[in-house]
C-alpha cells in the first residue's frame, strides 16, 4: 500500500496541528489527536496540497442499507461523535441530509457546543471524492470534499474544506442478497474516525 507522509507523526506537523487546534476550538479536538498518532493515510485518499489537518473526531453508529431488488444500497449513516478516544459524552452527530445539497453533498457532520449559550452549532456537508478499501470486513476509507456549511461559520466545522473517513471497523451490508425481499432494510454497526482539514493560512 502506498503511503504519504504520516499526518500527525512528524513532530513539526504534530506541533503545528496541535497549536492550531487548541487555539481554534480547544477541547473538542485536542484529545482526539491521540487517535491519529501513528496513522498512515493511504495516498489514494490524501488531501490536496494547500489544506492542513484541523482535527479528528471518533464516531460510533450505524450504516443503513436498503435492498433494491439487486443490491444493498446505502441510504443513510447515523453516528454520534466523540472528542476523546474513550469518552461517552457526544459532542455532535453524523448523518445524511434528507436531500443532497446543491453540489450533491449529503453526508453531514454537526457539532453542538452546549457550554456556549445559546448552544453553538457548526456543520459541514461533503461529497465523496474517493473510496479506498483498506479492510475487507469494514467500510472503505474515504476522501470527501466539503460542499456546504450551516450554523456557526467559525469553529470548529465552519472552515472545513475536506473530510476523511479513516480507521473504519465493520459497517458493511449483509454479504448475501439471497432470499431478501425488495425494500428490506439493514442497519450495520460501525466505528470510524473522521479527520477535518482547512485551507492552509
Ligand atoms: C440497485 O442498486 C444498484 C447499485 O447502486 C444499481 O446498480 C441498480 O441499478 C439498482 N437497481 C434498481 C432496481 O434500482
Ligand atoms: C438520516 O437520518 C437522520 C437522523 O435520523 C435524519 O435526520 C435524516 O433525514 C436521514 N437522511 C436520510 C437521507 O434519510
Amino acid at each position: 500500500m502506498l503511503v504519504v507522509a504520516v499526518v500527525v507523526m512528524a513532530p513539526g506537523r504534530a506541533a503545528a496541528a496541535r497549536s492550531l487546534l487548541s487555539s481554534a476550538s480547544g477541547a473538542l479536538w485536542a484529545a482526539n489527536l491521540d487517535l491519529l498518532s501513528g496513522v498512515e493515510i493511504p495516498a489514494e485518499i490524501a488531501v490536496p496540497d494547500g489544506h492542513s489537518l484541523h482535527g479528528g473526531i471518533r464516531a460510533e453508529g450505524h450504516q443503513h442499507y436498503q435492498f433494491n431488488g439487486t443490491a444493498w444500497v446505502l441510504t443513510n449513516a447515523t453516528a454520534k461523535l466523540y472528542n476523546s478516544p474513550t469518552g461517552t459524552d457526544a459532542v455532535g452527530r453524523h448523518f445524511f441530509l434528507e436531500e443532497p445539497d446543491a453540489l450533491g453533498g449529503q453526508p453531514t457532520w454537526e457539532t453542538i457546543n452546549e457550554h456556549h449559550l445559546p448552544a453553538l452549532i457548526s456543520a459541514v456537508t461533503a461529497n465523496s471524492v474517493v473510496a479506498h478499501p483498506v479492510d475487507p470486513d469494514s467500510i472503505t476509507w474515504n476522501l470527501l470534499a466539503a460542499t456546504s456549511h450551516y450554523g456557526n461559520a467559525e469553529e470548529p466545522l465552519g472552515p472545513v474544506t475536506f473530510v476523511q473517513r479513516i480507521l473504519t471497523r465493520r459497517g458493511l451490508p449483509p454479504s448475501t442478497t439471497e432470499g431478501v425481499s425488495t425494500g428490506a432494510i439493514h442497519s450495520s454497526k460501525y466505528y470510524a474516525v473522521y479527520t477535518f482539514y482547512v485551507q492552509r493560512r
